[in-house]
């Protein structure tokens, strides 16, 4: 028998997601549903997940355990968010009015606005104002059951405000129930004060800050955006070269309104991922397909800039690619982080089914930001990350659309969200 100090009792449907992992082709849809199900976990960790007489033939409750009766509810893994660009200052609440009256992101980028007016807040902001707005970001995402989270930092673009921005993480994440998941994306854009002598801020990123970035331990990944008019693929290869000899994995933005082989590079160096993708080529699909490099679809970024393009999911998938889907979450192209949203976007507007979307949203998240062995399903050996959500069965996490489903966040075995409501764990106001 094995002990647990937290059970989950009487889920309609238990859904866990569980391997073998990545998720490829047909088995993207395969996301273990079990009726009548109970999960339990001991010290955070999960050691069982499966029906009502298993747990019984299994698993003895310790003296004092906590039981939480799901009162037929669906119950899944935390939502896992393999792409945001979280620690940011200000907003481009204006330049949302001006693209809603007609001008292109581009339009607005070309003129000195988008990442640009969101680098200049960055700067301007220092390392309290960070930690705070990640925080406040982080309880909204907790809040629509995102328990682990990957992180961008690009809006500082020098050795300093990139530290800033990682340093705001690394604090964010000790005060926060949230597992975050650290990039260095100083490769977002050409900083301002380099316009006309671009090939010396590219020197500046391989000679010193990528270098001192990785010295300093404080991100785990690389990314860089790889789109014509901000890094070239030569440029592309020489930055992700320099951040593989710093000892970072490599993510790449590819492709995401023009395809220049973004994909094709990121499968041929073994990125971890390569990420949008709205305008990949078929020769990147196929690449993709027999790598093991994730493709991290952002369906928020079509929505979000009103663009008829999509990334091509049923082809990935086809192809045999591993598909996740994220949020995107930044100022300009995706303002938003509610992962029920993501993965409804997902069914609505790049047809996936429910379940496909579902794994997209945590067992395949999870391989895309490599914590596979810990989050994104439910099985034993895991970490006890779950959702109760007020649905009774999983087509309705998309057929209840627009609505968040989330009532229950457990993280790391603890109830930090009950009744949709954040509940303090260990947190210092700031
Ligand atoms: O993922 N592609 C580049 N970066 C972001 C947008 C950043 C911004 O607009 O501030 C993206 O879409
Ligand atoms: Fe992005």
């Amino acid at each position: 028998m094995r002990s647990a100090d937290l059970v989950v009792a009487g889920c309609s449907e238990l859904v866990t997601c569980a391997g073998p992992l990545p998720k490829r082709g047909r088995d993207l849809r395969r996301i273990g549903v079990v009726e009548n199900g109970w999960v339990a976990s001991s010290g955070g960790v999960i050691v069982f997940a499966g029906t009502e007489d298993d747990f019984q033939a299994q698993v003895t409750p310790a003296p004092g355990a906590v039981t939480i009766d799901a009162h037929g509810r669906l119950v899944m893994p935390g939502f896992i968010d393999a792409h945001t660009h979280l620690p940011f200052a200000g907003d481009r609440a204006r330049e949302f009015g001006l693209r809603i009256q007609g001008w292109t992101y581009q339009q607005l980028a070309e003129r000195g606005m988008g990442i640009q007016t969101t680098v200049k807040a960055t700067r301007a902001a220092s390392l309290d104002d960070l930690v705070g707005l990640s925080l406040q970001r982080l309880d909204r995402m907790l809040l629509s059951g995102t328990t682990t989270a990957e992180a961008k930092s690009g809006y500082g673009l020098n050795l300093e405000d990139e530290v800033k921005q990682l340093e705001a993480l690394r604090d964010a994440a000790a005060l926060h129930p949230v597992d975050v998941v650290p990039t260095f994306m100083g490769a977002h854009e050409v900083p301002p004060e380099y316009r006309d002598k671009r090939e010396d801020y590219i020197q500046l990123l391989i000679d010193t800050i990528i270098p001192e970035i990785g010295r300093r331990g404080l991100a785990e990944f690389f990314d860089v955006f790889s789109e014509p008019g901000v890094f070239s693929i030569e440029e592309t290869r020489r930055l992700v070269a320099a951040a593989e000899a710093a000892g970072f994995k490599i993510k790449i933005h590819a492709d995401e309104f023009v395809s220049q082989g973004g994909a094709e590079l990121a499968a041929e160096v073994g990125a971890v991922s390569a990420e949008h993708l709205i305008a990949v080529s078929d020769e990147g699909i196929s690449r993709l397909g027999a790598s093991d490099t994730a493709a991290i679809l952002l369906p928020g970024v079509s929505f979000f800039l009103m663009m008829d393009k999509r990334a091509p999911a049923r082809r990935l998938i086809d192809a045999g690619a591993v598909v996740a889907l994220a949020s995107d979450f930044n100022p300009g192209s995706s303002h938003l982080s509610a992962m029920p949203f993501v993965l409804q976007l997902g069914v609505f507007t790049l047809g996936l089914t429910v379940e496909e979307a579902i794994a997209a949203c945590t067992a395949n998240a999870a391989y895309a930001i490599r914590r596979h062995d810990t989050v994104g399903s439910l099985e034993p050996g895991k970490k006890m990350d779950l959702l109760v959500c007020d649905v009774r069965d999983h087509v309705s996490l998309a057929y209840e659309a627009g609505r968040n489903p989330v009532r229950t966040v457990i993280k790391n075995g603890q109830v930090v969200v009950e009744d949709g409501r954040y509940k303090a764990v260990s947190r210092t106001i700031l």
